[in-house]
């Protein structure tokens, strides 16, 4: 199996400012690559998080190596002040997450994330809650239909909704990744730019992973740990994600016109001073080089927000 390239990993330790840094959360840990690298780089202390158990496995060479300067929990990172908390920690100098799934999870038939492999129709990043296969079976034809068109952006959410339901009525399952795959290829017609399976495949995982929820909470939590000077980055993949990440930012660094009196009082200090800024005006993406090296980064976007007052 292959591991996992840390996607725009010069750009990731560039943004969090590392210099006189002494504790920073690696919210999503995967194959360690950010973790690593901040270890390496830097005399900061790293405490990782990570929903996944094989993750968690994977980190045993890193905690040998640098002890005290590392730990790791196996929870969701919307749980991040929890995690910290439990270490009597109150405070951060940076808070990291790459959003998503790792190539070690994609890359593992039996984690049903990909119909480029076949099998079972699961998803779950910590093998705990509902299948992607169980949301088939259980969710109503609108329920589907609207997680995918709100999750997956699929133009044919309904059709393929029906079609789905029709199926199972009909006593058919969809056990696996390749029988969605094909039922979605053979439902949907005409002209296809990419696989017909990819925005379902999409939809089931962040509706299995309850991803965007994680996302939003996440960011609100990890606001919170913030040491002045300390920055959040966040990698994501998809505009789903990126979309979130940018308007909350905007909105934290003063950057809407309508904002309520909370939410002022969040983004505002008492002597008038903005809380937050913003540190990329414009989203950053991976260099050509990096796309032609790792071709999953393509879709990568990276934004920064520090606490400044
Ligand atoms: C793209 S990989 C991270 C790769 C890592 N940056 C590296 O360099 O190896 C994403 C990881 O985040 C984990 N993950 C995704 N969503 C999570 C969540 N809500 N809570 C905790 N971990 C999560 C996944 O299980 C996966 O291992």
């Amino acid at each position: 199996m292959v591991g996992h390239y840390p996607v725009m990993l010069q750009e990731v330790l560039d943004a969090l400012a590392l210099e006189n840094k002494k504790l920073i959360v690696d919210g999503t840990f995967g194959g360690g690559g950010y973790t690593r690298a901040i270890l390496e780089s830097s005399n900061a202390s790293v405490i990782a998080i990570d929903r996944d158990h094989e993750a968690i496995a994977r980190s045993k060479p890193i905690a040998d190596e640098f002890k005290t300067r590392f730990s790791i929990t196996e929870n969701t990172f919307s749980n991040i002040k929890d995690v910290v908390k439990q270490k009597n920690i109150t405070s951060v100098d940076g808070v990291v997450f790459d959003i998503g799934v790792s190539s070690f999870q994609i890359d593992t038939p039996e984690r049903g994330f990909s119909f480029m492999h076949n099998g079972e129709l699961d998803m779950r990043m910590s093998k705990q809650g509902i299948t992607a296969r169980q949301i088939l079976e259980e969710y109503s034809e609108e329920q589907l239909a609207m997680i995918f068109k709100e999750y997956g952006e699929e133009r044919h959410s309904r059709l393929i909704a029906r079609k789905i339901k029709e199926h199972i009525e009909e006593g058919n399952v969809f056990d696996t990744t390749l029988s969605l795959a094909k039922f979605i290829d053979r439902t949907i017609k005409g002209k296809k730019k990419i696989h017909p399976a990819t925005r379902v495949f999409q939809a089931l995982r962040i509706e299995v992973n309850q991803e965007l929820e994680e996302l939003k909470s996440a960011i609100d939590e990890s606001l919170k740990l913030l040491n002045i000077g300390g920055r959040l980055v966040i990698v994501s993949f998809h505009s789903l994600e990126d979309r979130i990440v940018k308007e909350r930012f905007l909105e934290l660094a003063g950057k809407r016109k309508h904002i309520n009196k909370y939410k002022q009082e969040e983004i505002v200090s008492q002597n008038g001073e903005p809380v937050y800024q913003s540190i990329t005006s414009k989203v950053l993406v991976p260099s050509d080089d990096e796309i032609k090296e790792n071709v999953r980064s393509r879709s990568a976007k990276m934004r920064i927000i520090e606490r400044v007052a």
